[in-house]
């Protein structure tokens, strides 16, 4: 009877220690996943659905003008030409790809194009404003 009350309580503590670690070890994990969920949707968190929480930073700080856009993202490359890059306002280097009608060029400057990165870089940039950097890079042709 003595024995039995000890391999019962032997068996209770190793039960109790499984669970605990068993615990430990699912916080750990818990902890572990939390961070990489947390990497994994930050770089998605940027680009953002269209229309979503973009048109709330617009409402807060108002949208940023095609200049605006152009003068802190698109310069770099749009600017001199940079990896064959169409050049602002160079008739030449745009009218074949404004051929391709605007739905296109805008889809092509959001998802990114060869050498032409995503968004232009401007990865917290609404579709409306990367649409007026297009627009204002284009004005004069
Ligand atoms: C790192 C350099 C770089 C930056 C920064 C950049 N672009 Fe470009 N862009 C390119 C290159 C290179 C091409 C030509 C890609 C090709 O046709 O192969 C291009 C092409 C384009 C096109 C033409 C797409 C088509 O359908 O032919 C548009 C529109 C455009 N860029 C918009 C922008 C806007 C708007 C910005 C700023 C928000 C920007 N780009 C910033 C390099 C850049």
């Amino acid at each position: 009877m003595k024995r039995l009350t000890t391999l019962a309580l032997k068996g209770l503590s190793f039960g109790l220690a499984a669970m605990i670690s068993f615990g430990a070890s699912a916080a750990v994990q818990d902890g572990m996943s939390k961070d990489a969920i947390a990497k994994r949707i930050e770089p998605i968190g940027k680009v953002r659905v269209a229309g979503e929480s973009a048109a709330n930073e617009a409402a807060a700080s108002g949208p940023r003008s095609g200049e605006a856009v152009f003068g802190q993202y698109c310069t770099a490359c749009h600017t001199a030409g940079v990896m064959g890059a169409p050049k602002i306002n160079n008739a030449d280097d745009w009218k074949p790809r404004l051929a391709q009608g605007m739905d296109t060029v805008l889809k092509h400057a959001i998802n990114g194009y060869n050498a032409m990165p995503p968004k232009g870089t401007c990865a917290d940039c609404s579709e409306d404003e990367i649409k007026a950097a297009i627009e204002y890079m284009t004005a004069e042709i």
